[in-house]
């Protein structure tokens, strides 16, 4: 997130004294590859390094399995459980190396949390929330992605149920750089724009308390630091570097006379993966072409659509409903169910909502992915509708 924010008191000189009500201010500088990255300036009234006790915690290390023999899958999350915690209750489904993917839904405040192994892309699929950060309140609501960097504490508050579908990079989160100028302006033909983009604003958010657990997710797992004081203590920041959020709704699709390809849905990159976003939209325009996509065999990436709201008319007759996730791994050529291409002919615009992620290495599933894949679902290409 390259745009330049300031909320709250932050001194006129940067390294300088900052006096907070008599006392001077814990400067904090968070900043990505060391200190040549993207970065932000946080001032705090105590020291963000003071914990008083580390403790661990027990939880379970999730096993991603190799998929095989090797299948498409049909993930229906909507036969997950409830969880109370928007971030401890997170189920892991599909993952490798770079990338991993979970599903939650609840309706409580989590703790507060870091997530050090890289950033977050939270899609929200219904409810509203506000990601309360060291940074300050940010409202996200259905439909947005929300970015959460890497190592910035924070927390969830549910202001209703939600249900999260979450990206968990091993390092960071980007817009792709071919939508961005040599400045880092996203350029006129991108398909959303700084406009879009949204991020902590009004004021500082402070909360007070002594000893205050914050879970820490590293590569081996998590850990609890309690703080001497509340981590939420920040009289402002400024930088590039902050959760930021966008609503899949002001994704500007882009049609063409005949069909275009993913790649003109991209919304975000990460390292080994990619982001796109299906929105609503006019179908291309010649009479000759045909609406639905092509089969495709991805033979570099698995592919996982998460199928968010509308209707999925390439997909009818599959079982694919909201709340879906289709794993179509390397090795498998997939395309539109049998009858698609006849119920498009007289059809001008697709009402689908989907987030797609294309891994460019192989994806394992959990035991929990496993247990909600439907079993029939390989063999729906070769049913009749
Ligand atoms: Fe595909």
């Amino acid at each position: 997130m390259p745009y330049y924010r300031s909320v709250g008191s932050v001194p006129r000189k940067r390294h300088t004294v900052h006096r907070i009500e008599g006392s001077v201010a814990f400067e904090e500088l968070m900043g990505i590859e060391g200190f040549s990255g993207t970065s932000a300036l946080l001032y705090h009234r105590h020291s963000p390094s003071a914990i008083t006790r580390i403790e661990p915690v027990e939880a379970a290390v999730p096993a991603f399995h190799d998929n095989m023999p090797l299948r498409p899958h049909h993930l229906r999350t909507q036969q997950l459980p409830t969880a109370d915690d928007a971030v401890l209750g997170r189920q892991p489904l599909l993952g490798n190396n770079d990338v991993s993917i979970s599903w939650v839904a609840a309706s409580a405040t989590s703790g507060l949390y870091r997530n050090a192994t890289g950033d977050e892309l939270v899609y929200v699929q219904s409810g509203s929330a506000v990601l309360e950060s060291v940074f300050g309140r940010l409202p996200v609501r259905d439909g947005d992605y929300v970015v959460v960097p890497m190592s910035a504490t924070h927390r969830w508050v549910a202001t209703d149920r939600v249900e999260l579908l979450v990206i968990n990079a091993r390092g960071h989160i980007n817009v792709p750089s071919r939508y961005l100028n040599a400045a880092g302006q996203m350029l006129e033909g991108a398909p959303f724009s700084e406009r879009d983009q949204r991020g902590p604003a009004g004021e500082p958010l402070i909360d007070e308390g002594e000893d205050v657990p914050v879970t820490v997710r590293t590569r081996g797992g998590l850990s609890v630091h309690v703080h001497a004081t509340h981590p939420f203590d920040v009289v402002g920041w400024d930088g590039c570097l902050y959760p930021w959020a966008f609503n899949i709704a002001d994704f500007e699709p882009i049609v063409g006379r005949i069909h275009q390809p993913p790649p003109v849905h991209q919304t975000f990159a990460g390292s080994g993966f990619v982001i796109c976003s299906f929105v609503p939209r006019l179908f291309d325009t010649d009479p000759e072409a045909v609406k639905v996509p092509y089969h495709h065999a991805n033979v570099d990436t698995d592919e996982v659509l998460f199928y968010s709201r509308g209707d999925f008319m390439s997909r009818a007759g599959s079982g694919i409903g909201v709340g879906s996730i289709s794993v179509h791994p390397a090795g498998f050529v997939h395309g539109p169910q049998p009858g698609s291409f006849e119920r498009s002919i007289d059809v001008d615009r697709t009402a689908e909502t989907a987030v797609m992620l294309d891994a460019f290495s192989p994806l394992g599933l959990t035991d929990s992915a496993l247990g909600i894949s439907d079993a029939d679902y390989p063999w729906s290409w070769a049913r009749r509708p």
